[in-house]
C-alpha cells in the first residue's frame, strides 16, 4: 500500500512514519519542513520512503498514486493558532478542503482532528455532544472535520491530547510541559488546576492511526472516533500530581484565570467497541520524558510562520 502522510515530519507525523515504514508500508512524508529536516533524518535508510517538501496550501501533485492518506499537516495547539491565526485558517480548513476535494472516491482519507473543541463545559463527552470550541484552534479544526467527512472513504479520529517522546516534540502540550518544567525549573503554576483534559500517549496515537488503516472497512461508517482512553481523562492538578511521583518540585495553585478555558472529559466507547483500547499509561509516559529531559533543552518558538 502507498500511504500518504502530510505533516510527517512532526510530533505524531514522524513517529507515525516510522512506524508504517516498519510495517512494510511505501511511506511518502509531505511537510513544508518549518521546523527543520533533523526529525525525518533517521528514516532515510528506509527505501520505501519518500519525501515531498511542499506547503500544504498547494495543490499536492500524483495525488491519486496513494492509496490513503495521513492528513496531519497543520497549525497545531491553542498558542500556535493564536500567534499565526490567518495562517491557521488557510492551512487548517482551505488546504484540508482543497486536498480533500482532490482525492478520489476509493482513496482513504484519515484526518487527525481533536477532543479540543468540546469546549468549557466538564461533562463527559462522545462524539454526538454538540462541539463548543473555545480557541481559534478548535474552530479551524471542526471545521476541518466537517470537510473530511464530506468524502467517501474517510475517517477523522479526535485525539486526546498527546504525550511523550518524538523526534520532534511539542512542549506546548500538558504532559511534556509539566514534565519537563518540574524538572529543570522546580515549580509548575497551574491556572484553573480543577480543569479537565484528556490524554494519549504518543506510541498508542500512532496505534490508533495504524488501527484505522487496518480495520477501515469496520470503522468507515462511523466516520468520527474519540481517540484517547477512559483511564486517561485527568484534571491539570492531577497531571501535576503524578509528575511530582517521579521528580520533587513545587505546585503553585494560582487563582488567575487560564487563557485556554477547556475543561472537558471524554467518553471513548465507540472506539473501544470497535476494539482500540490504549496500552500505554500516563506514568508511563512521565517516566520516559524525564529521562530525556534530563539532557534536552529546546523550545521553539511559535511565531516562525
Ligand atoms: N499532538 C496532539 O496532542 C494532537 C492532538 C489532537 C490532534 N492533533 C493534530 O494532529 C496533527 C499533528 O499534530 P502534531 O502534534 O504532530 O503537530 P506538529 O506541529 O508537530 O506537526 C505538524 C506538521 O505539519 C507541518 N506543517 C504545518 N504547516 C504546513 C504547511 N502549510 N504545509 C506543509 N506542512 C505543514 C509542520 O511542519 C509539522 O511537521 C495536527 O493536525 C494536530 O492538529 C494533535
Amino acid at each position: 500500500m502507498k500511504v500518504l502522510v502530510t505533516g510527517g515530519a512532526g510530533y505524531k507525523g514522524v513517529r507515525l512514519s516510522k512506524a508504517l515504514l516498519d510495517k512494510g508500508y511505501k511511506v511518502t512524508i509531505l511537510d513544508n519542513f518549518m521546523y527543520g529536516f533533523n526529525s525525518i533524518l533517521h528514516l532515510a535508510e528506509y527505501k520505501n520512503l519518500e519525501v515531498i517538501k511542499q506547503d500544504i496550501r498547494n495543490k499536492v501533485s500524483n495525488l491519486s498514486d496513494f492509496d490513503a492518506v495521513f492528513h496531519l499537516a497543520g497549525i497545531s495547539g491553542f498558542p500556535a493558532c493564536a500567534a499565526n491565526p490567518a495562517s491557521a485558517q488557510q492551512i487548517n480548513i482551505e488546504a484540508t478542503r482543497q486536498l480533500a476535494e482532490a482525492m478520489g472516491k476509493e482513496q482513504i482519507l484519515i484526518n487527525a482532528s481533536t477532543t479540543s473543541f468540546y469546549g468549557k463545559s466538564g461533562d463527559k463527552c462522545t462524539e454526538d455532544t454538540p462541539i463548543s470550541p473555545v480557541s481559534h484552534y478548535g474552530v479551524t479544526k471542526y471545521e476541518a472535520e466537517k470537510i473530511v467527512l464530506q468524502k467517501e472513504n474517510s475517517l477523522s479520529f479526535r485525539f486526546a491530547t498527546v504525550f511523550g517522546f518524538s523526534v520532534k516534540m511539542r512542549m506546548d502540550l500538558m504532559v511534556n510541559d509539566f514534565a519537563y518544567k518540574a524538572l529543570k525549573e522546580g515549580v509548575v503554576i497551574l491556572f484553573d488546576s480543577f480543569a479537565k483534559r484528556t490524554f494519549i500517549h504518543i506510541d498508542d496515537a500512532v496505534d490508533c492511526y495504524l488501527f484505522g488503516l487496518e480495520n477501515f472497512d469496520a470503522l468507515k461508517d462511523g466516520k468520527v472516533y474519540n481517540a484517547g482512553g477512559d483511564d486517561l481523562n485527568f484534571s491539570k492538578l492531577e497531571i501535576a500530581e503524578a509528575v511530582k511521583k517521579h521528580v520533587d518540585y513545587n505546585i503553585i495553585d494560582s487563582s488567575i484565570k487560564d487563557k485556554d478555558l477547556r475543561h472537558f472529559i471524554v467518553s471513548y466507547d465507540k472506539i473501544k467497541d470497535k476494539g482500540f483500547i490504549p496500552k500505554r499509561t500516563l506514568d508511563e509516559g512521565i517516566v520516559q520524558l524525564l529521562k530525556v529531559f534530563k539532557y534536552y533543552d529546546s523550545y521553539l518558538p511559535y511565531n516562525i510562520i
